[in-house]
Protein backbone atom coordinates (compact mmCIF):
# COMPACT_ATOMS: atom_id res chain seq x y z
CA UNK A 1 0.00 0.00 0.00
CA UNK A 2 2.52 2.73 -1.56
CA UNK A 3 -0.30 5.22 -1.02
CA UNK A 4 -0.29 4.88 2.85
CA UNK A 5 3.40 6.24 2.73
CA UNK A 6 2.56 8.81 -0.14
CA UNK A 7 3.00 12.69 -0.12
CA UNK A 8 0.34 13.99 -3.11
CA UNK A 9 0.72 17.39 -4.24
CA UNK A 10 -2.16 18.85 -5.97
CA UNK A 11 -2.20 20.54 -9.03
CA UNK A 12 -4.96 22.90 -10.32
CA UNK A 13 -4.13 22.77 -14.14
CA UNK A 14 -4.88 26.38 -15.46
CA UNK A 15 -3.17 28.09 -12.54
CA UNK A 16 0.28 26.07 -12.78
CA UNK A 17 2.59 26.43 -15.52
CA UNK A 18 1.36 28.03 -19.13
CA UNK A 19 3.82 27.15 -21.55
CA UNK A 20 2.70 28.74 -24.66
CA UNK A 21 1.92 32.43 -23.60
CA UNK A 22 -2.18 32.13 -23.71
CA UNK A 23 -2.57 32.99 -20.00
CA UNK A 24 -3.82 29.50 -19.29
CA UNK A 25 -1.81 27.11 -17.51
CA UNK A 26 -1.40 23.47 -19.36
CA UNK A 27 0.50 20.54 -19.68
CA UNK A 28 3.46 21.25 -21.09
CA UNK A 29 3.94 23.08 -18.61
CA UNK A 30 3.84 20.71 -16.23
CA UNK A 31 6.06 18.29 -17.56
CA UNK A 32 8.50 21.56 -17.60
CA UNK A 33 7.91 21.94 -13.60
CA UNK A 34 8.39 18.23 -12.57
CA UNK A 35 11.86 18.36 -11.45
CA UNK A 36 10.80 21.33 -8.88
CA UNK A 37 8.79 18.43 -8.00
CA UNK A 38 10.76 15.99 -7.91
CA UNK A 39 13.02 18.11 -5.38
CA UNK A 40 10.31 18.58 -3.10
CA UNK A 41 10.15 14.82 -3.03
CA UNK A 42 6.53 14.52 -3.35
CA UNK A 43 5.54 10.48 -5.00
CA UNK A 44 2.03 11.87 -6.40
CA UNK A 45 0.26 14.54 -8.69
CA UNK A 46 -3.59 14.75 -7.76
CA UNK A 47 -4.19 17.07 -11.15
CA UNK A 48 -7.79 18.56 -11.15
CA UNK A 49 -9.41 18.12 -14.55
CA UNK A 50 -8.16 18.59 -17.41
CA UNK A 51 -10.64 16.53 -19.84
CA UNK A 52 -12.56 18.30 -22.69
CA UNK A 53 -14.66 21.23 -20.83
CA UNK A 54 -16.43 24.14 -21.63
CA UNK A 55 -15.22 25.32 -18.07
CA UNK A 56 -18.38 26.37 -16.78
CA UNK A 57 -16.61 24.89 -13.29
CA UNK A 58 -13.40 25.18 -14.77
CA UNK A 59 -12.77 21.83 -15.86
CA UNK A 60 -15.27 19.70 -13.39
CA UNK A 61 -18.20 19.91 -16.27
CA UNK A 62 -16.47 17.50 -18.71
CA UNK A 63 -18.01 17.28 -22.17
CA UNK A 64 -15.47 14.30 -23.28
CA UNK A 65 -13.95 12.43 -20.80
CA UNK A 66 -11.66 10.95 -23.32
CA UNK A 67 -10.14 13.86 -24.89
CA UNK A 68 -7.95 16.29 -23.43
CA UNK A 69 -9.00 19.66 -23.19
CA UNK A 70 -7.19 21.49 -25.95
CA UNK A 71 -6.28 24.53 -23.78
CA UNK A 72 -4.06 21.90 -21.81
CA UNK A 73 -2.57 20.63 -24.58
CA UNK A 74 -3.20 16.76 -26.30
CA UNK A 75 -3.98 12.96 -25.45
CA UNK A 76 0.04 12.93 -26.41
CA UNK A 77 0.77 15.62 -24.18
CA UNK A 78 -0.84 14.07 -21.27
CA UNK A 79 0.58 10.60 -22.43
CA UNK A 80 4.28 12.41 -22.20
CA UNK A 81 3.65 13.35 -18.83
CA UNK A 82 2.85 10.07 -17.28
CA UNK A 83 5.97 8.98 -18.82
CA UNK A 84 8.11 11.90 -17.77
CA UNK A 85 6.22 11.53 -14.15
CA UNK A 86 7.18 7.93 -13.61
CA UNK A 87 10.79 8.66 -14.65
CA UNK A 88 11.02 10.76 -11.24
CA UNK A 89 8.99 8.10 -9.71
CA UNK A 90 5.80 10.65 -9.39
CA UNK A 91 2.52 9.11 -10.09
CA UNK A 92 -0.28 11.12 -12.33
CA UNK A 93 -3.68 10.48 -10.09
CA UNK A 94 -6.33 11.78 -12.69
CA UNK A 95 -9.55 13.76 -11.11
CA UNK A 96 -12.63 11.86 -12.00
CA UNK A 97 -16.03 13.79 -11.75
CA UNK A 98 -18.57 11.18 -12.70
CA UNK A 99 -21.15 12.38 -10.25
CA UNK A 100 -22.72 14.95 -13.02
CA UNK A 101 -21.53 15.51 -16.88
CA UNK A 102 -21.51 18.62 -18.61
CA UNK A 103 -24.18 19.98 -20.37
CA UNK A 104 -22.17 19.31 -23.69
CA UNK A 105 -21.55 15.98 -23.01
CA UNK A 106 -22.88 13.80 -26.07
CA UNK A 107 -24.47 11.79 -23.50
CA UNK A 108 -27.07 15.12 -22.59
CA UNK A 109 -26.73 16.16 -25.69
CA UNK A 110 -28.69 13.53 -27.13
CA UNK A 111 -31.00 13.20 -23.26
CA UNK A 112 -32.24 16.11 -23.93
CA UNK A 113 -33.75 15.19 -27.73
CA UNK A 114 -36.85 13.89 -26.02
CA UNK A 115 -37.82 11.16 -23.68
CA UNK A 116 -37.67 8.36 -26.05
CA UNK A 117 -34.23 9.14 -26.80
CA UNK A 118 -31.90 6.06 -25.57
CA UNK A 119 -30.29 8.38 -23.76
CA UNK A 120 -32.71 10.06 -21.93
CA UNK A 121 -32.10 7.73 -18.65
CA UNK A 122 -28.55 8.62 -17.97
CA UNK A 123 -29.55 11.25 -16.42
CA UNK A 124 -32.59 12.33 -14.04
CA UNK A 125 -35.15 13.83 -15.07
CA UNK A 126 -38.78 14.29 -13.12
CA UNK A 127 -42.18 16.21 -14.11
CA UNK A 128 -43.27 19.58 -12.94
CA UNK A 129 -44.85 19.23 -9.49
CA UNK A 130 -47.86 21.95 -9.21
CA UNK A 131 -45.83 23.76 -12.00
CA UNK A 132 -43.09 24.27 -10.20
CA UNK A 133 -39.92 22.19 -9.58
CA UNK A 134 -40.37 18.86 -8.61
CA UNK A 135 -38.82 19.48 -4.62
CA UNK A 136 -37.02 21.75 -2.63
CA UNK A 137 -33.54 20.55 -3.36
CA UNK A 138 -31.37 23.03 -3.27
CA UNK A 139 -27.68 23.17 -5.70
CA UNK A 140 -24.65 23.78 -3.78
CA UNK A 141 -24.11 26.72 -6.47
CA UNK A 142 -27.15 28.68 -5.06
CA UNK A 143 -30.99 28.27 -5.90
CA UNK A 144 -33.08 25.09 -7.01
CA UNK A 145 -31.16 21.53 -8.00
CA UNK A 146 -33.47 21.59 -10.98
CA UNK A 147 -33.22 23.07 -14.37
CA UNK A 148 -36.59 23.34 -16.61
CA UNK A 149 -36.70 21.95 -20.29
CA UNK A 150 -39.03 23.07 -22.28
CA UNK A 151 -38.82 21.12 -24.75
CA UNK A 152 -39.47 17.97 -22.85
CA UNK A 153 -41.89 19.87 -20.28
CA UNK A 154 -39.20 18.25 -17.35
CA UNK A 155 -36.77 19.23 -15.54
CA UNK A 156 -33.43 17.68 -14.33
CA UNK A 157 -31.47 17.53 -11.41
CA UNK A 158 -28.10 19.33 -10.89
CA UNK A 159 -26.49 19.61 -7.61
CA UNK A 160 -24.00 21.96 -8.80
CA UNK A 161 -24.56 24.46 -11.75
CA UNK A 162 -27.32 24.04 -14.21
CA UNK A 163 -24.63 23.24 -16.45
CA UNK A 164 -23.78 20.17 -14.91
CA UNK A 165 -26.79 17.49 -15.45
CA UNK A 166 -26.45 14.91 -12.72
CA UNK A 167 -25.82 11.77 -14.07
CA UNK A 168 -28.28 8.63 -13.65
CA UNK A 169 -26.16 6.18 -11.19
CA UNK A 170 -29.19 3.81 -11.01
CA UNK A 171 -28.99 2.87 -15.03
CA UNK A 172 -26.58 -0.04 -15.69
CA UNK A 173 -25.03 1.57 -18.98
CA UNK A 174 -24.37 4.24 -17.21
CA UNK A 175 -21.86 2.76 -14.38
CA UNK A 176 -20.43 0.65 -17.36
CA UNK A 177 -19.91 3.32 -19.91
CA UNK A 178 -17.54 4.79 -16.68
CA UNK A 179 -15.99 1.75 -15.87
CA UNK A 180 -15.00 1.53 -19.45
CA UNK A 181 -14.05 4.83 -19.15
CA UNK A 182 -11.89 4.78 -16.53
CA UNK A 183 -10.18 1.62 -17.65
CA UNK A 184 -8.47 3.53 -20.54
CA UNK A 185 -7.07 5.70 -18.30
CA UNK A 186 -5.86 2.87 -16.29
CA UNK A 187 -4.70 1.30 -18.92
CA UNK A 188 -2.21 4.55 -19.44
CA UNK A 189 -0.48 4.08 -16.57
CA UNK A 190 -2.14 6.71 -14.40
CA UNK A 191 -1.16 6.25 -10.51
CA UNK A 192 -5.01 6.42 -9.14
CA UNK A 193 -8.08 8.25 -9.50
CA UNK A 194 -9.10 11.28 -7.21
CA UNK A 195 -13.33 11.18 -6.88
CA UNK A 196 -15.44 14.15 -7.09
CA UNK A 197 -18.21 13.67 -4.86
CA UNK A 198 -18.55 10.63 -4.89
CA UNK A 199 -20.36 10.81 -1.39
CA UNK A 200 -23.26 11.34 -4.23
CA UNK A 201 -23.48 9.06 -6.33
CA UNK A 202 -25.49 6.95 -4.61
CA UNK A 203 -28.67 9.61 -4.21
CA UNK A 204 -32.09 9.41 -4.11
CA UNK A 205 -33.37 12.41 -4.70
CA UNK A 206 -37.26 11.82 -4.32
CA UNK A 207 -36.92 11.08 -0.81
CA UNK A 208 -34.29 14.27 -0.71
CA UNK A 209 -31.29 12.16 0.15
CA UNK A 210 -27.98 13.44 -1.79
CA UNK A 211 -25.50 12.11 -0.30
CA UNK A 212 -24.96 8.32 1.50
CA UNK A 213 -27.76 6.92 -0.66
CA UNK A 214 -28.77 3.43 -0.41
CA UNK A 215 -26.48 2.59 -3.08
CA UNK A 216 -23.51 4.04 -3.05
CA UNK A 217 -21.09 1.47 -1.68
CA UNK A 218 -22.83 -1.38 -4.09
CA UNK A 219 -21.68 1.14 -6.75
CA UNK A 220 -18.34 1.51 -5.42
CA UNK A 221 -17.48 -2.28 -4.78
CA UNK A 222 -18.94 -2.66 -8.69
CA UNK A 223 -16.28 -0.01 -9.48
CA UNK A 224 -13.46 -1.86 -7.97
CA UNK A 225 -14.28 -5.12 -9.62
CA UNK A 226 -15.30 -3.78 -13.07
CA UNK A 227 -12.21 -1.01 -13.02
CA UNK A 228 -9.02 -0.11 -10.77
CA UNK A 229 -9.39 -3.29 -8.08
CA UNK A 230 -7.36 -4.45 -11.26
CA UNK A 231 -4.24 -2.13 -11.24
CA UNK A 232 -1.89 -0.89 -8.06
CA UNK A 233 -3.45 2.38 -7.93
CA UNK A 234 -4.61 4.76 -5.03
CA UNK A 235 -8.46 6.09 -4.80
CA UNK A 236 -9.60 8.68 -2.97
CA UNK A 237 -12.97 9.80 -2.53
CA UNK A 238 -14.39 13.17 -1.87
CA UNK A 239 -16.78 12.91 0.41
CA UNK A 240 -17.91 15.53 2.61
CA UNK A 241 -20.25 13.94 4.62
CA UNK A 242 -17.94 11.00 5.85
CA UNK A 243 -18.35 10.60 9.91
CA UNK A 244 -15.19 8.21 11.01
CA UNK A 245 -17.59 5.07 10.82
CA UNK A 246 -19.06 5.67 6.80
CA UNK A 247 -14.92 5.93 6.33
CA UNK A 248 -14.66 2.44 7.62
CA UNK A 249 -16.95 1.35 5.02
CA UNK A 250 -14.83 3.49 1.93
CA UNK A 251 -11.86 2.86 2.69
CA UNK A 252 -11.97 -0.50 5.29
CA UNK A 253 -9.23 -3.41 4.33
CA UNK A 254 -11.34 -6.24 3.24
CA UNK A 255 -14.57 -3.50 1.17
CA UNK A 256 -12.70 -3.64 -1.77
CA UNK A 257 -13.75 0.07 -2.31
CA UNK A 258 -11.41 3.02 -1.99
CA UNK A 259 -7.81 3.78 -0.56
CA UNK A 260 -8.45 7.10 1.47
CA UNK A 261 -11.32 9.36 1.74
CA UNK A 262 -10.71 12.83 1.58
CA UNK A 263 -13.43 14.62 4.10
CA UNK A 264 -13.83 18.02 5.68
CA UNK A 265 -14.93 17.55 8.67
CA UNK A 266 -12.16 20.06 10.23
CA UNK A 267 -12.45 22.53 7.25
CA UNK A 268 -16.06 23.13 8.42
CA UNK A 269 -15.85 24.50 11.89
CA UNK A 270 -15.17 28.39 10.97
CA UNK A 271 -19.11 28.17 9.20
CA UNK A 272 -22.16 28.39 10.47
CA UNK A 273 -24.31 24.97 10.06
CA UNK A 274 -24.82 24.85 6.51
CA UNK A 275 -23.54 27.90 5.07
CA UNK A 276 -20.15 28.39 3.95
CA UNK A 277 -20.62 32.19 3.68
CA UNK A 278 -21.39 32.69 7.06
CA UNK A 279 -17.88 32.50 9.10
CA UNK A 280 -17.17 32.71 12.61
CA UNK A 281 -13.94 32.48 14.37
CA UNK A 282 -11.67 29.32 14.64
CA UNK A 283 -12.01 27.34 18.11
CA UNK A 284 -8.55 25.47 17.97
CA UNK A 285 -10.21 23.64 20.70
CA UNK A 286 -12.56 22.02 18.44
CA UNK A 287 -10.45 21.67 15.75
CA UNK A 288 -8.18 19.54 17.76
CA UNK A 289 -10.91 17.54 18.98
CA UNK A 290 -11.96 17.04 15.32
CA UNK A 291 -8.75 15.97 14.46
CA UNK A 292 -7.76 13.71 17.15
CA UNK A 293 -11.39 11.95 16.19
CA UNK A 294 -10.52 11.00 13.21
CA UNK A 295 -6.77 10.24 14.06
CA UNK A 296 -8.08 7.89 17.18
CA UNK A 297 -11.49 6.30 15.88
CA UNK A 298 -10.21 4.98 12.09
CA UNK A 299 -7.38 3.25 13.95
CA UNK A 300 -6.53 0.88 11.25
CA UNK A 301 -9.24 0.08 9.73
CA UNK A 302 -9.76 2.86 7.24
CA UNK A 303 -7.24 5.52 5.90
CA UNK A 304 -7.83 9.33 6.02
CA UNK A 305 -6.19 12.38 3.81
CA UNK A 306 -4.74 15.03 5.42
CA UNK A 307 -5.00 18.64 3.95
CA UNK A 308 -5.29 22.39 4.99
CA UNK A 309 -6.27 23.47 1.95
CA UNK A 310 -7.71 22.66 -1.36
CA UNK A 311 -8.45 24.32 -5.13
CA UNK A 312 -12.06 24.75 -3.00
CA UNK A 313 -11.07 26.50 -0.17
CA UNK A 314 -9.19 29.43 0.83
CA UNK A 315 -5.18 29.09 1.64
CA UNK A 316 -4.39 28.25 4.84
CA UNK A 317 -1.68 30.86 6.03
CA UNK A 318 -4.14 33.44 5.60
CA UNK A 319 -7.30 31.56 7.00
CA UNK A 320 -6.07 30.23 10.31
CA UNK A 321 -2.77 31.42 10.31
CA UNK A 322 -1.29 35.13 9.92
CA UNK A 323 -0.25 35.61 6.03
CA UNK A 324 1.46 39.06 7.26
CA UNK A 325 4.02 39.52 10.30
CA UNK A 326 3.98 35.49 11.10
CA UNK A 327 3.70 34.42 7.89
CA UNK A 328 6.54 32.16 7.63
CA UNK A 329 6.30 30.72 11.17
CA UNK A 330 2.57 30.13 10.89
CA UNK A 331 2.85 28.10 7.30
CA UNK A 332 5.52 25.94 8.87
CA UNK A 333 3.18 24.93 11.90
CA UNK A 334 0.50 24.30 9.98
CA UNK A 335 3.16 22.21 7.75
CA UNK A 336 4.38 19.82 10.51
CA UNK A 337 1.13 19.60 12.15
CA UNK A 338 -0.31 17.80 9.21
CA UNK A 339 2.89 15.77 7.92
CA UNK A 340 3.44 14.26 11.36
CA UNK A 341 -0.23 13.00 11.42
CA UNK A 342 -1.59 9.36 10.49
CA UNK A 343 -2.80 9.64 6.82
CA UNK A 344 -1.71 10.64 3.69
CA UNK A 345 -1.08 14.42 3.42
CA UNK A 346 -1.68 16.48 0.39
CA UNK A 347 0.29 19.84 -0.69
CA UNK A 348 -2.35 22.18 -2.69
CA UNK A 349 0.05 23.92 -5.27
CA UNK A 350 2.03 27.09 -3.78
CA UNK A 351 1.39 25.74 -0.01
CA UNK A 352 4.84 24.62 0.29
CA UNK A 353 5.58 28.51 -0.60
CA UNK A 354 3.03 29.64 1.93
CA UNK A 355 1.13 31.31 -0.94
CA UNK A 356 -1.60 33.61 0.47
CA UNK A 357 -5.59 34.75 -0.25
CA UNK A 358 -6.03 37.72 -2.76
CA UNK A 359 -8.38 40.09 -1.65
CA UNK A 360 -10.47 41.34 -4.42
CA UNK A 361 -12.75 44.85 -4.02
CA UNK A 362 -15.87 43.59 -6.63
CA UNK A 363 -17.03 41.27 -8.35
CA UNK A 364 -16.06 41.65 -11.62
CA UNK A 365 -12.64 40.57 -10.31
CA UNK A 366 -14.21 37.08 -9.58
CA UNK A 367 -13.76 33.99 -11.93
CA UNK A 368 -15.61 31.11 -9.95
CA UNK A 369 -18.98 30.16 -10.26
CA UNK A 370 -19.72 29.19 -6.81
CA UNK A 371 -18.95 33.02 -5.81
CA UNK A 372 -20.35 34.49 -8.42
CA UNK A 373 -23.71 32.94 -8.07
CA UNK A 374 -23.60 33.23 -4.47
CA UNK A 375 -23.67 36.92 -4.88
CA UNK A 376 -26.07 37.60 -7.76
CA UNK A 377 -28.32 35.49 -5.09
CA UNK A 378 -27.64 37.21 -2.02
CA UNK A 379 -27.83 41.19 -3.80
CA UNK A 380 -31.29 40.11 -5.04
CA UNK A 381 -32.02 39.50 -1.08
CA UNK A 382 -30.81 42.62 -0.67
CA UNK A 383 -27.66 41.84 0.88
CA UNK A 384 -25.07 44.16 0.74
CA UNK A 385 -22.42 43.96 -1.62
CA UNK A 386 -19.75 44.63 0.79
CA UNK A 387 -20.62 41.86 2.93
CA UNK A 388 -20.52 40.11 0.10
CA UNK A 389 -17.45 40.78 -1.23
CA UNK A 390 -15.89 40.07 2.39
CA UNK A 391 -17.15 36.65 2.26
CA UNK A 392 -15.40 35.85 -1.16
CA UNK A 393 -12.89 37.39 0.22
CA UNK A 394 -12.29 35.00 3.18
CA UNK A 395 -13.48 32.06 1.86
CA UNK A 396 -14.00 32.32 -2.04
CA UNK A 397 -12.36 29.67 -3.98
CA UNK A 398 -10.27 31.97 -6.07
CA UNK A 399 -8.20 32.47 -2.95
CA UNK A 400 -6.92 29.08 -4.18
CA UNK A 401 -6.73 29.19 -7.55
CA UNK A 402 -4.19 32.62 -8.68
CA UNK A 403 -1.19 31.28 -10.46
CA UNK A 404 1.55 29.80 -9.56
CA UNK A 405 4.20 32.46 -8.40
CA UNK A 406 7.30 31.10 -9.72
CA UNK A 407 9.46 34.20 -9.79
CA UNK A 408 9.77 38.31 -8.99
CA UNK A 409 9.77 38.53 -12.98
CA UNK A 410 6.23 39.81 -14.61
CA UNK A 411 3.31 37.39 -14.08
CA UNK A 412 5.59 35.63 -11.80
CA UNK A 413 6.82 33.15 -14.54
CA UNK A 414 3.48 31.44 -15.35
CA UNK A 415 3.03 33.08 -18.27
CA UNK A 416 3.93 35.53 -20.96
CA UNK A 417 0.61 36.05 -21.91
CA UNK A 418 -2.18 37.72 -19.85
CA UNK A 419 -2.83 35.32 -16.88
CA UNK A 420 -6.85 34.40 -16.87
CA UNK A 421 -7.13 34.96 -13.56
CA UNK A 422 -4.79 37.96 -11.84
CA UNK A 423 -2.01 37.24 -10.07
CA UNK A 424 -1.24 37.66 -6.55
CA UNK A 425 0.55 41.39 -6.44
CA UNK A 426 2.48 39.69 -3.54
CA UNK A 427 4.51 37.39 -5.71
CA UNK A 428 7.72 40.11 -5.77
CA UNK A 429 8.44 38.47 -2.40
CA UNK A 430 6.88 35.27 -2.37
CA UNK A 431 8.00 33.15 -4.85
CA UNK A 432 9.44 30.26 -5.84
CA UNK A 433 12.67 30.97 -6.73
CA UNK A 434 12.98 33.14 -3.55
CA UNK A 435 12.21 30.42 -1.53
CA UNK A 436 15.01 27.92 -2.76
CA UNK A 437 17.44 30.39 -2.11
CA UNK A 438 16.61 30.89 1.34
CA UNK A 439 17.88 27.77 3.52
CA UNK A 440 15.25 28.29 6.22
CA UNK A 441 12.21 29.11 3.98
CA UNK A 442 8.90 26.86 4.42
CA UNK A 443 9.62 24.94 1.05
CA UNK A 444 12.78 23.13 2.55
CA UNK A 445 10.31 22.31 5.88
CA UNK A 446 7.99 20.38 3.32
CA UNK A 447 11.05 18.97 1.86
CA UNK A 448 12.30 17.92 5.38
CA UNK A 449 8.81 16.39 6.65
CA UNK A 450 8.39 14.52 3.41
CA UNK A 451 12.01 13.00 3.90
CA UNK A 452 11.65 12.46 7.36
CA UNK A 453 8.36 10.26 6.25
CA UNK A 454 10.17 7.81 4.10
CA UNK A 455 12.47 7.22 6.47
CA UNK A 456 10.48 6.85 9.87
CA UNK A 457 8.02 4.22 9.97
CA UNK A 458 6.53 5.95 12.78
CA UNK A 459 5.08 8.71 10.96
CA UNK A 460 2.68 6.23 8.73
CA UNK A 461 1.79 3.84 11.35
CA UNK A 462 2.34 5.26 15.04
CA UNK A 463 -0.85 5.42 17.18
CA UNK A 464 -1.61 9.38 17.67
CA UNK A 465 -2.25 10.89 21.38
CA UNK A 466 -3.50 14.20 21.75
CA UNK A 467 -1.96 16.54 24.55
CA UNK A 468 -3.03 19.46 25.93
CA UNK A 469 -6.23 18.76 24.91
CA UNK A 470 -7.91 22.01 26.34
CA UNK A 471 -5.64 24.73 25.76
CA UNK A 472 -6.57 27.22 23.88
CA UNK A 473 -3.78 28.31 21.47
CA UNK A 474 -1.16 25.17 21.66
CA UNK A 475 -1.91 22.08 19.69
CA UNK A 476 0.24 19.52 20.66
CA UNK A 477 0.64 15.39 19.82
CA UNK A 478 2.39 12.59 20.41
CA UNK A 479 3.03 9.71 18.06
CA UNK A 480 4.08 6.45 19.76
CA UNK A 481 5.23 3.48 17.24
CA UNK A 482 7.17 0.24 18.51
CA UNK A 483 9.03 2.43 21.65
CA UNK A 484 9.70 4.85 19.64
CA UNK A 485 7.99 8.79 20.37
CA UNK A 486 7.85 11.81 18.58
CA UNK A 487 6.06 14.81 20.19
CA UNK A 488 4.86 17.61 18.12
CA UNK A 489 3.95 21.27 19.90
CA UNK A 490 2.84 24.41 18.10
CA UNK A 491 1.94 27.88 19.34
CA UNK A 492 -1.50 28.86 16.83
CA UNK A 493 -1.17 32.59 18.16
CA UNK A 494 0.87 35.28 17.74
CA UNK A 495 1.01 35.76 21.75
CA UNK A 496 3.60 34.00 23.74
CA UNK A 497 3.16 31.18 25.65
CA UNK A 498 4.26 30.37 29.03
CA UNK A 499 5.16 27.40 31.40
CA UNK A 500 3.33 24.64 28.97
CA UNK A 501 4.17 21.51 30.34
CA UNK A 502 4.03 18.73 27.81
CA UNK A 503 5.61 15.45 29.99
CA UNK A 504 6.86 15.01 33.69
CA UNK A 505 8.84 12.33 32.86
CA UNK A 506 11.20 14.13 29.79
CA UNK A 507 13.21 17.20 30.76
CA UNK A 508 15.71 18.43 28.29
CA UNK A 509 15.34 17.14 25.38
CA UNK A 510 16.99 17.95 21.71
CA UNK A 511 15.07 19.20 19.02
CA UNK A 512 14.22 17.35 15.66
CA UNK A 513 12.72 20.47 14.22
CA UNK A 514 12.59 23.87 15.16
CA UNK A 515 11.39 27.58 13.41
CA UNK A 516 12.82 29.21 15.69
CA UNK A 517 16.21 27.89 15.27
CA UNK A 518 16.00 26.29 19.35
CA UNK A 519 17.94 23.78 19.59
CA UNK A 520 17.19 22.24 23.12
CA UNK A 521 13.59 22.20 24.93
CA UNK A 522 12.22 21.60 28.23
CA UNK A 523 9.61 19.43 28.29
CA UNK A 524 8.48 19.99 31.50
CA UNK A 525 8.14 23.94 31.57
CA UNK A 526 8.50 25.28 27.86
CA UNK A 527 8.02 29.15 26.78
CA UNK A 528 6.58 29.32 23.01
CA UNK A 529 7.02 32.44 20.55
CA UNK A 530 4.43 33.51 18.48
CA UNK A 531 3.38 30.39 16.03
CA UNK A 532 6.62 28.92 17.38
CA UNK A 533 6.31 24.92 16.24
CA UNK A 534 8.77 22.25 17.84
CA UNK A 535 8.85 18.16 17.40
CA UNK A 536 11.37 16.00 19.49
CA UNK A 537 12.18 12.46 19.46
CA UNK A 538 11.62 10.44 22.55
C1 LIG B 1 -15.92 19.27 -5.96
C2 LIG B 1 -14.80 19.93 -6.67
O1 LIG B 1 -13.65 19.88 -5.88
C3 LIG B 1 -15.26 21.32 -7.00
O2 LIG B 1 -14.22 22.14 -7.48
C4 LIG B 1 -16.39 21.22 -7.99
O3 LIG B 1 -16.93 22.49 -8.21
C5 LIG B 1 -17.50 20.31 -7.47
N1 LIG B 1 -17.00 19.13 -6.86
C6 LIG B 1 -18.40 19.91 -8.59
O4 LIG B 1 -17.71 19.06 -9.47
Amino acid sequence: MWWKEAVVYQIYPRSFQDSNGDGVGDIPGIIQRLDYLDQLGIDAIWLSPVYKSPNDDNGYDISDYQAINPEYGTMRDMEMLIEQAKKRNIKIVMDLVVNHTSDEHEWFIEAKKGQGNPYRDYYIWRDPVNGGEPNDLGSAFSGSAWAYDETSDQYYLHLFSRKQPDLNWENPKVRSNIYNMMNFWLEKGIGGLRMDVIDLIGKEPDRGITANGPNLHTYLQEMHKESFGKYDVMTVGETWSATPEIAKLYSGQDRDELSMIFQFEHMMLDQEEGNKWEQKPLDLVKLKRVLAKWQVELGDDGWNSLFWNNHDTPRIVSRWGNDRKYREESAKCFAVLLHLMKGTPYIYQGEEIGMTNNLINEIEEVDDIESRNMYKEGIQKGIKSDHLISSINRIGRDNARTPMQWNSKKFSGFTEGKPWLKLNPNYEEINIECVLNQPDSIFYTYQELIAYRKSHPIVVHGDFNLLLENHRTIFAYQRTYQGNKLIVIANLSEHQSDDVQLSESLGLTAVLFSNYARIKVDLKKISLAPYECIVVEG
